[in-house]
Parts: structure tokens; C-alpha cells; sequence
């Protein structure tokens, strides 16, 4: 047991997308649909995706190593491994336990968190805990994703939006008032259907809602999860502002999931604040689940957009449904 610390945050970013770009106009080929449709009512131009025999786990592997690299800690040192994911490679072993070996973290503990496209969140609210009681120091969370694994390649309704990535986050003690101010995490289970990807079990109502011959495809009701989105978000926003005693002006960059622009400008209606202080680039990768805010958040710091001491939003949602949001005042220099 360590000594218990006032405050926990991360320490070291990292990401990896794959090589492969899957544009609109390579979609149109596949199904009836338009560059159009697509950027018009998603904002959506490309999307990464991994090759058919390579899996997910490599890209969490690699997003791992340069986490490991920015944050200066060696892979010894590091107590657990936290992996959030809805498209694991097996449902054993978990996907924290492949990056554990694959990193050499011996002394690590390791476990997958399913919290669909919130589940970054949730895997830093944990973190948190673990840290600021003292029971482990250092946690990477790495959120890894092959959506495209379990897309249904004939439906035009959800293949154009999805991609594969993976993001990661070293999380430990910071100075303090630094690091995680508040968070929020929430789940609505009643409303746990409008998102599913079947695996051990198939029900009737999943048969019927999937034409494709492989029923272990994703489906998705995506006009009430598109109601859900534009309400919860601002709505954990404010909340977690609320915790933190900060007002929107105190928050210099808010990093909402990258499900769809649309999305996003419905957020930044209600939350009524400048466009500039929310970021985009679901334009260049889909939505690629739990890892849309860390491949985010890696681009920001990659092109020094937040410095030390600026607050940052970090706030998702997704199947479950899941919705989860923090306030992190960045202690990283550089
Ligand atoms: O991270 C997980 C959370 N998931 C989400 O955030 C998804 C939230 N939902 C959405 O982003 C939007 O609801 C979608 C992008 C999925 C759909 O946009 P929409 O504006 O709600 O479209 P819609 O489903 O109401 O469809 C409008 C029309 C329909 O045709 P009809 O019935 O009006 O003739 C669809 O069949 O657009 C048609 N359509 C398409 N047309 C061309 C649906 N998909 C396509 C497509 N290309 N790919």
C-alpha cells in the first residue's frame, strides 16, 4: 500500500490508428450511400480500419508503448492495466492481460472494462480511485477498438460510421489540484437495446434485426441514441463544472466522443459556448468507441494545443447506455 495522494491524473498519452483509410467514396462502392449523405449528416470523410487478420490488440499494444514512453515510467512500475473495450479480441483472455505480456508490465494486474464509447471515462474514474487511496500508483488505461470487426458491411445505416483506433492514458499521483477535478459516470440499462453486438447469446429480436448471414454484427437504433447524445452530454458537462465549483469559462478545451458532428454542434447549442472550445475530428476517424477521446486528446497535445494548468473536458456516451464525464486541470508540461 502506498501513502494516499490528494490527487491523481495523467501522466503520459499515447495512440495508434491503423494504416488502412476507408473513405466515403470507397463506401459508395460497398453500399448505397454518398460522400454526401455522409459528411452532411454525420461530418464524416474517412475512417481508419485494421487489415481482416490483423487484430485490435496491436493497436492497444502499441498505444500502450508510447503512453509508456511519454510518461517516463518503466513497464515494472506499473500496478495495473485497465483496457476499455466493447470489441475485445477474446472474450478470454482480456485484452489487458495480451498488453500486460506484450509490454513485459510483470508485476501488473489486468482487467477489461466494458463501458461501450464511455468506457475511457469509466476506466479513469477507477484509476482514479486505486491511486488516490494509496493502493496502487500506476495505472494505464488503454482504450482499444476494431469496430469494423463487427460491422454489418451491408447496412448502410451503421457501417459508414464506425473505425478502429486505440488511445491510452499513464494515470498516476500529480501535483496537487492537479489532475482529475471531478467526474461523473451513469449508465441507463433500461435502454440497453438500442445498442448491441450479440456474442454467447442471440435472442429472436437480435435475429430479426439482422439481415446479415453473421448475427454477431453490431445494430443500432441511431436516431434515439442521437437524442440521448445531444441531451446527456452538455448535461454531464455542466455536472461535472457544477463539482468543480468551474464555470464554462474557466474550461479551455471540452473533448466529447467522436460519434458524429452533428452531435457535437447540438452540445454546443445547449451548452450555448464558442465552437472553438470544443474539438472535432470525427471527420478524419468515425467513431471508434472508447478510443475517440484519447486519439483526441494525443492529437491535442501532439500540436500543443493545452498547456499546464488549462482545464479539459472529457466527456462520452454510448451503448449501455453508458454516459461518463471529468474535468482534468492538465499537469503535463509541454
Ligand atoms: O457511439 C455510439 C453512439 N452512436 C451514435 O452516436 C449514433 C447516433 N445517431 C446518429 O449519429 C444518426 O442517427 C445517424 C447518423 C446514425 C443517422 O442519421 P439520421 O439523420 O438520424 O438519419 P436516419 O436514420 O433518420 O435516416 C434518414 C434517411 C433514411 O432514409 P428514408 O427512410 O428517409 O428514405 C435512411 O434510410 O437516410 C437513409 N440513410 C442513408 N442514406 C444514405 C441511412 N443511412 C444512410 C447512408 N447513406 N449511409
Amino acid at each position: 500500500m502506498n501513502k494516499k495522494v490528494k490527487s491523481a491524473g495523467i501522466i503520459g498519452i499515447g495512440s495508434s490508428v491503423p494504416e488502412k483509410t476507408l473513405t466515403n467514396k470507397d463506401l459508395e462502392k460497398m453500399v448505397d450511400t454518398s460522400d454526401e449523405w455522409i459528411l452532411k449528416r454525420t461530418g464524416i470523410s474517412e475512417r481508419r480500419i485494421l487489415e481482416k487478420e490483423e487484430p485490435a490488440s496491436t493497436l492497444a499494444i502499441k498505444a500502450a508503448k508510447n503512453a509508456l514512453r511519454s510518461s517516463g515510467i518503466d513497464a515494472s512500475e506499473i500496478d495495473l492495466i485497465i483496457v476499455t473495450t466493447d470489441t475485445p479480441d477474446y472474450l478470454t483472455p482480456a485484452t489487458a492481460c495480451m498488453v500486460q505480456g506484450a509490454i513485459g508490465a510483470v508485476k501488473a494486474a489486468a482487467f477489461d472494462l466494458n463501458a461501450a464509447c464511455s468506457g475511457i471515462v469509466y476506466g479513469m474514474t477507477v484509476a482514479e480511485q486505486f491511486i488516490k487511496n494509496g493502493y496502487y500508483k500506476y495505472i494505464l488505461v488503454v482504450a482499444c477498438e476494431g469496430l469494423t470487426k463487427v460491422v454489418d458491411w451491408e447496412d448502410r445505416n451503421t457501417c459508414v460510421l464506425f473505425g478502429d483506433g486505440a488511445g491510452a492514458f499513464m494515470m498516476g499521483p500529480v501535483e496537487d489540484g492537479y489532475g482529475m477535478l471531478s467526474s461523473e459516470i451513469g449508465a441507463d440499462g433500461s435502454s440497453c437495446k438500442l445498442i448491441t453486438v450479440p456474442c454467447c447469446a442471440i435472442t429472436e429480436d437480435d435475429l430479426q434485426k439482422r439481415a446479415h448471414e453473421n448475427k454477431r454484427v453490431l445494430w443500432m437504433n441511431g436516431k434515439e441514441v442521437f437524442k440521448f447524445a445531444v441531451t446527456i452530454m452538455p448535461e454531464a458537462t455542466m455536472r461535472v463544472m457544477e463539482k468543480a465549483k468551474l464555470k464554462l469559462e474557466d474550461i479551455k478545451l471540452i473533448i466529447p466522443h467522436q460519434a458524429n458532428k452533428r452531435i457535437i454542434e447540438g452540445a454546443i447549442k445547449r451548452l450555448q459556448i464558442s465552437k472553438e472550445k470544443v474539438y472535432t475530428c470525427v471527420q478524419r476517424y468515425g467513431n471508434i468507441s472508447s478510443a475517440s477521446i484519447p486519439v483526441a486528446l494525443d492529437e491535442i497535445v501532439k500540436a500543443c494545443k493545452i498547456k499546464k494548468g488549462d482545464n479539459i473536458v472529457l466527456v462520452g456516451f454510448g451503448g449501455g447506455l453508458t454516459w461518463a464525464a471529468t474535468i482534468v486541470k492538465w499537469s503535463m508540461n509541454g
